[in-house]
């Protein structure tokens, strides 16, 4: 079984952020997740190293089934610095059950993956172990280069990977860069590791060095050229932004495929745990996360956190936040929801329905507020079938209307309302005559 490992133990200073560079997020979800479900589904034996914020890292990843590894930053800083930190007795150390199978085969292979390539697939990793050579490299052409190390290449033949930081003006013009994915034969790992010095601008061990070591004593060195869309590195959150517009692109790309209908897809945004069955309709501006979208049409610019929406049509312009479950409903523009289970219901307008239940038939008017918190705790309203509430009612939560209830406009509900009942709380209109004039005496000719 092929062996993979992800290097993931750098500080990501370029990110300028206080969250682990890789922790970072596309579509709602780390990077170093996806880069760790997509290994996994070519081998089982996955290692990972780790060291800059390692318990936050940790905490992180630690439910998928790999093996993680510290790097000591320290002493041994850089990508080679990583894999120095697996290297024992000159051995790689690779401690997982299920390489001992492949330390007995001759061609065992390792192959090296950046954590901070978010948008690589399993289909691009296999691509790797087919080509038989002593290393695979993955190289890019771009019109912009920046960022990435150069490949320089004479003939056709791969010669050396130079840093950046450590290129001369002319070599930082070369357009082939280093897409930082390499299949390794074993024994060439174990052999060059122990080599790589430090001796360059950042004063870290590079595994970019292997290529140049390798092509001099003859080795077999391939490169295999790649796409960005795939492959691009994260160094900034410019970077992030691009990889994110990527991933989000796919995950919308496959949901209209299944038959979801998307207005202006790339003004909507769609996080990797969303799900959708039957025919849905998502109009332009919507951000959905985390949710469950049934038969169901979100208009446009609303907003769905953590929710389950069956059959319903929701917005424009509605925000629907975590806990919610909406049934065969109506939620029209400026209605917040929040952890309430709505069943064939009808709220129009502007409308703040939280920790509720409300069963079907019911008619929330314009203006209805759930007043749910204290200050202190929150609490529950339920609301039965086929109540009419009024507008601008507000209920003072924990509160029960029971079925077949009228509240009326205006009205503050903060006792239990027996089916059948109207409430209304209302003080008395006043009405004087003429005051209009006599307070603004001036407009008054
Ligand atoms: C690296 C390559 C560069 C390539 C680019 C592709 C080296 C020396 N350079 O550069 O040629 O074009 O990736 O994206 O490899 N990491 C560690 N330990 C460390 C340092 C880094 O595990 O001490 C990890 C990081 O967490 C990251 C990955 O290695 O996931 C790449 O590190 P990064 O610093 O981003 O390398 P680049 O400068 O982008
Ligand atoms: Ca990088």
């Amino acid at each position: 079984m092929p062996q993979i490992i992800i290097l993931a133990a750098g500080k990501g200073t370029r990110m300028k952020s206080k969250i682990p560079k890789i922790l970072h997020t596309l579509c709602n979800k780390a990077m170093i997740e996806y880069i760790i479900e997509e290994s996994l589904k070519v081998t089982k034996s996955v290692d990972i190293v780790l060291a800059h914020k390692f318990k936050e890292v940790k905490q992180k990843i630690q439910t998928y089934n790999i093996k993680i590894h510290k790097q000591n930053l320290e002493k041994f800083p850089g990508t080679g610095g990583a894999l120095i930190s697996l290297m024992e007795n000159g051995k790689f150390h690779l401690p997982s059950e299920k390489l001992k199978t492949a330390k007995k085969t001759k061609n065992a292979k390792v192959l090296i993956l950046n954590g901070d390539m978010p948008l690589i697939t399993s289909k691009e990793i296999k691509k790797f172990f087919e080509i038989d050579a002593d290393i695979v490299m993955s190289i890019m052409k771009l019109d912009n280069p920046d960022g990435y190390g150069r490949v320089l290449i004479e003939n056709g033949e791969v010669k050396k990977i130079i840093e950046q930081k450590d290129a001369s003006e002319n070599e930082l013009k070369i357009p082939f860069v280093n897409a930082g994915v390499y299949c390794f034969k074993k024994e060439v790992l174990e052999k060059y590791i122990p080599l790589l010095d430090n001796k360059n601008a950042q004063k870290e061990y590079y595994l970019t060095d292997i290529i140049e070591m390798a092509v001099k004593d003859n080795l077999k060195v391939k490169a295999l050229e790649v796409k960005e869309e795939d492959f691009k590195g994260i160094n900034s959150k410019k970077d992030l932004a691009e990889a994110e517009r990527i991933m989000c692109n796919r995950i919308k790309n496959r949901w209209m495929q299944k038959g979801v209908i998307m207005r202006l897809p790339q003004t909507i945004f769609i996080d990797a745990y969303s799900e959708f069955e039957g025919e849905c309709e998502i109009e332009s501006g919507c951000i959905i996360k985390k949710s469950k979208i049934i038969e169901s049409k979100i208009k446009a610019n609303s907003v769905i956190e953590e929710a389950i929406i069956k059959k319903s049509e929701i917005g424009p312009m509605a925000r629907i936040r975590p806990k919610s479950e909406i049934i065969e409903s109506k939620i029209g523009n400026f209605v917040e929801v929040k952890a309430s289970r709505l069943n064939d219901i009808k709220a129009g307008h502007l409308s703040y329905l939280g920790d509720s239940e409300i069963d079907s038939g019911t008619n929330i008017g314009a203006g209805t507020i759930t007043c749910n918190y204290d200050g202190k705790k929150k609490y529950k309203t339920k609301i039965g079938k086929n109540v009419f509430v009024g507008s601008d009612t507000q209920l003072i939560a924990p509160v029960i209307i029971e079925d077949d209830v009228l509240i009326a406009a205006g009205s503050t509900v903060n006792k239990n309302i027996p089916k059948g009942s109207l409430a209304i709380s209302r003080v008395p209109l006043k009405i004087v005559k003429n005051f209009y004039y006599k307070f603004f005496k001036e407009k008054d000719e």
